[in-house]
């Protein structure tokens, strides 16, 4: 029961009143003044305007910010009483504390017994789904949103806001809800659901042979399951009805500058449009992709990516922030040190997307510390570079080297004595340490973004055991169990999604569910609070042993 104090008080209807008039006559204006110029639609999608501003940004018509009542009587007001805030920007609800907060689309508001739409409603009880109710009209609609009541007559819990909205900001919400996620996203078709993987330029052809080799094993093995409940799929909710669609992969292949990825990406979805695209493989730039997914409001998920854009947006999800991560984990560390012990850090890379992307992460972290950062850049495949890059380095110097293993092997041959201390980038040395010189493995750390000794060969197990079974390589372990976690779990997200597959639900469901997956990859661990777009947020110091393999010489250190 809601106590008396939450109920508007007389005071509040008149304001309710005063905007109401206010706020009918701008609306009417705007209306009047769109259907002069436009055809007769124009005053629908106007209507729809205004209600998408008051769900997801909590701004009334008139511009004044929406208000609400919650809880008794704390105020909500603007962005935080957003509708979007708990019903989420696909309309399909959230769980707020242990208070469910059911989806408000159309189609579950105004349903009927012959056209009812299910849905999970808490991601960790895949048993319980949205209860059936009597279609809402306009006037229970409206009930509910000012007085908190449903369309049982039961008053609502007092998390769900009393709103103070006239008859046309209610028309406009309804207007939003009636058309938010009506019709299934684009690459849902009647029996296919279409997903698409990215491959870039220069990557090793080995790593992108395993990626697609294991993307289509897992995806006929989740085809042929998905009729007789076998495998991994015999879980409550599989049993709900929902329509049998095979999955179907494309691989985008690009080619040539990343100026003239857009096109193509545009291109490859104009011929087959997708769902969503799942991993991708780049050993440069990320950049065009990132930009392609936004714009098409496409969920782009988990590729494996040394460097992905730093200014995140809400379709593409990473593991990390690659190479970035392990610049502030540095940065972090070497603060903390007293200050004599790093004098002079001298950075070294190759003068591509990368390494640059690199150094000025590591740059920027740096800023304003007493720490003096000297940049060593590397181009072309002369000997000489790397050598002239090592010059005039004294004893007390402090490395960092952001170098593939092939640069990391010439690197003890072009000179022979290591300095105190050199870091290494676990993203860039690719798992492979016995490149590094035995007169200068004992001074190097590795900034080790995974797990490492038996914890990982426990989480690995699984990806070995299914590796086996499809007679697939192990080609690159950490690459690997990053493709296979993000199989695992596009299966469990679209499994749980049941027939409601919308790209923003799919993303909302994502961040919901990324620390409740078993974790398969070699990531210690992952989760994604609403709105972070990074899985993993820290790494290891790591001593390379004799025998080439790593030892952690330090906690999980989070910037
Ligand atoms: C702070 C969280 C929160 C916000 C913000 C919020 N709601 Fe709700 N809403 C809830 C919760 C929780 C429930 C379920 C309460 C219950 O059933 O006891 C709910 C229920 C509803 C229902 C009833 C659905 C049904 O199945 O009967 C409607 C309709 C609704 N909200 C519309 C809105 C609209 C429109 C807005 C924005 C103007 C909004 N809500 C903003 C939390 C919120």
């Amino acid at each position: 029961m809601i106590p008396q104090s939450a109920r508007f008080r007389p005071a509040n209807r008149n304001v309710l009143r005063l905007l109401s008039g206010h706020c009918l006559m701008a609306l009417s204006l705007a209306i009047l003044v769109l259907a002069a110029y436009a055809e007769p639609s124009a005053a629908d999608s106007l209507e729809v305007e205004l209600g998408r501003r008051i769900y997801r940004e909590g701004i009334l018509p008139s511009g004044s910010p929406l208000k609400g009542l919650r809880l008794g009587s704390i105020e909500v007001e603007g962005a935080a009483a957003a509708c979007e805030t708990c019903h989420r920007s696909s309309g399909m609800g959230s769980l707020e504390g242990n208070i469910v907060a059911p989806p408000i689309t159309g189609r579950f508001l105004f349903a009927t017994e012959d056209n009812r739409p299910t849905a999970l409603v808490d991601v960790s009880a895949p048993k319980n789904v949205t209860r059936a109710h009597t279609p809402y009209t306009e006037q229970s609609l409206a009930k509910a949103i000012r007085e908190g009541v449903n369309v049982g007559g039961r008053q609502m819990s007092p998390l769900m806001p009393h709103y103070v909205l006239n008859d046309a900001e209610i028309k406009a919400v309804t207007a939003y809800l009636r058309q938010l996620s009506k019709d299934l996203s684009p690459g849902v078709g009647d029996d296919t659901l279409h997903f698409a993987t990215v491959v870039a330029p220069g990557v090793d052809p080995n790593q992108r042979k395993v990626m697609e080799d294991m993307m289509r094993a897992a995806f006929s093995q989740r085809n042929a399951s998905q009729q007789n409940y076998s495998g991994r799929m015999r879980m409550p909710i599989d049993l709900i009805p929902r329509t049998l669609r095979n999955w179907e992969l494309t691989v985008w292949e690009l080619q040539g500058a990343p100026e003239t990825w857009g096109a193509q990406l545009r291109e490859n979805y104009r011929r087959q449009p997708v769902f969503a695209v799942i991993s991708g493989l780049s050993n440069t730039t990320w950049a065009p992709v990132h930009e392609f997914c936004s714009q098409e409001k496409l969920p782009c998920l988990l590729p494996s990516v040394p460097l992905p854009p730093a200014e995140t947006a809400f379709y593409p999800l990473y593991y990390s922030r690659g190479v970035a991560l392990e610049a502030d984990v540095l940065a972090s560390h070497l603060r903390k040190q007293d200050n004599k012990a790093t004098r002079r850090l001298v950075q070294v890379y190759r003068d591509d997307e990368v390494g640059r992307g690199a150094a000025q992460a590591l740059t920027a972290a740096l800023r304003d510390s007493d720490i003096k950062l000297e940049d060593r850049v590397l181009s072309g495949q002369n000997p000489s570079a790397l050598k002239e890059a090592l010059t005039g380095l004294s004893g007390q110097d402090t490395l960092m080297l952001w170098l593939r293993p092939s640069d990391l092997a010439a690197v003890g041959k072009t000179v022979k004595q290591a300095p105190e201390r050199a870091y290494v980038s676990g993203f860039l040395a690719e798992d492979d340490y016995g490149v590094i010189s035995k007169d200068w493995a004992p001074r190097v750390r590795v900034i080790y973004p995974y797990e490492m000794g038996d914890k990982r060969q426990k989480t690995l197990k699984l990806l070995n055991a299914w590796l086996k079974t499809w007679s697939l390589p192990l080609v690159d372990e950490t690459f690997q169990s990053e493709v296979f976690f993000n199989l695992l779990f596009i299966t469990d997200l679209t499994s749980q999604m049941l027939d409601n597959l919308y790209r923003d639900y799919m993303v909302e469901r994502a961040e919901d569910m990324m620390s409740l997956g078993s974790n398969v990859s070699a990531y210690p661990h992952l989760s994604m609070a609403r709105g972070q777009r990074f899985a993993s947020k820290g790494a290891y110091f790591a001593r390379i042993d004799q025998d080439g393999q790593l030892a952690a010489d330090s906690e999980w250190i989070v910037p």
